[in-house]
């Protein structure tokens, strides 16, 4: 028993913000200034694999992330790992199956890895947090909203929890406790739904997002009407535009909820600019494809980094593969440009 291993395997989604999170009130419990909402996407295409094994053996906790030990000193993995142990110290002995988790004073060996690039802003950190959480609370039997803790790993983290149509609410709590993820619906809900991702860049972005949203919230005046007046109001357009299975007011919203986290970023000073030339030829092709149809057929959005996101009908997506085909063709040696996928479902334990 003394020196036996525990292994669990999990793996957890992508999730991409209509209603976009930036800025933090509470920068240690990672409580956001505002809600948001995403669409949470395929994992057959867009995972963390997360293996988390624990063991009398091992000398210290140490992490891989796509095959490189990364520190430990990463000041939010630290407060994670020791808020799992406080837990499974507190919560104690045995799990329902009468088996017992691992003790919270061994060691930990965590090895995570992306089916995607990493910090290109295509929410890696999102997934990779989600998982690690999910892995933790399965392997050492945790009672606890996943979702709390995944997002004191990473804010955006949280919604990566669930499938489908997940909100984050911001919560009033100073301690946190109902700054939560919660699903809206279920992947089944809008299954003629689909995404479509064209990675512009798969570079690791200049500005991290953290870094990023505590320039916007200390420097842009367009931020506070932003938190105060907009997003309010757009969660909740959003959310009914999601149950009526509305395309267009949720193609509408999730573009302008798009530009205005992009605004309020060029708002910040010194300023951030996260969309590229490309970027912005995707918006525009975006747009004149709508104008053509006089309707809301195809909504781009874009989080921090030039990648884009494309949300459009079933019916839609072989003309738009056509198009962004035609006006950005693969280049030579990036042919994965475009990644096809729709809402999917929960976290998942792989195996024991
Ligand atoms: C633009 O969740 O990566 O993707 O909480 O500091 O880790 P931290 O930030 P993170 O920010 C994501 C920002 C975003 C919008 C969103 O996903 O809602």
């Amino acid at each position: 028993m003394e020196n036996e291993t525990h292994t669990v395997t999990c793996s957890a989604p992508v999730n991409i913000a209509v209603i976009k999170y930036w800025g933090k009130r509470d920068e240690e419990l990672v409580l956001p200034v505002n809600s948001s909402l995403s669409v949470t996407l395929n994992q057959d295409q867009l995972r963390t694999v997360t293996t988390v094994s624990v063991s009398r053996k091992f000398q210290k906790d140490r992490i891989w992330v796509n095959n490189r030990e990364e520190s430990m000193e990463n000041p939010r993995l630290k407060r994670l790992l020791a808020e799992v142990r406080r837990l499974t110290k507190e919560q104690g002995s045995m799990s329902g199956n009468g088996t017992r988790p691992p003790s919270h004073d061994c060691h930990m060996h965590i090895c995570s890895e992306n089916n995607f690039p990493t910090a290109a802003g295509l929410a890696s950190s999102a997934a990779g947090y989600a998982c690690l959480a999910y892995t933790l609370c399965q392997l050492y039997h945790l009672q606890v909203d996943v979702s709390l803790l995944a997002r004191q790993g990473s804010g955006s983290a949280c919604r990566s929890v669930y499938g489908g149509f997940v909100k984050w609410e911001m919560g009033e709590r100073e301690d946190g406790s109902d700054s939560i993820a919660v699903q809206v619906a279920p992947e089944s809900h809008w299954l003629e739904l689909e995404v479509l991702i064209l990675v512009v860049s798969s570079e690791k972005k200049a500005v991290s997002s953290t870094r990023g949203m505590q320039t916007t919230v200390k420097t842009s005046p367009l931020m506070k009407y932003r938190c105060e007046t907009v997003v309010p109001q757009r969660m909740e357009t959003m959310e009914r535009a999601i149950v009526e299975r509305d395309f267009p007011s949720f193609a509408r919203l999730t573009m302008q909820d798009s530009n205005q986290f992009h605004a309020v970023c060029l708002d910040s000073y010194p300023p951030i600019l996260y969309l590229n030339d490309t970027s912005k030829r995707v918006m525009q092709l975006v747009t004149a494809y709508n104008k053509l149809h006089q309707e809301e057929r195809v909504a781009y959005t874009f989080d921090a980094g030039p990648n884009a996101v494309l949300y459009c009908l079933r019916e839609t997506m072989s003309e738009l593969i056509s198009l962004v085909t035609h006006y950005f063709p693969p280049t030579p040696g990036n042919e994965r440009n475009y990644i096809r996928g729709i809402s999917s479902e929960d976290c998942r334990t792989d195996s024991d």
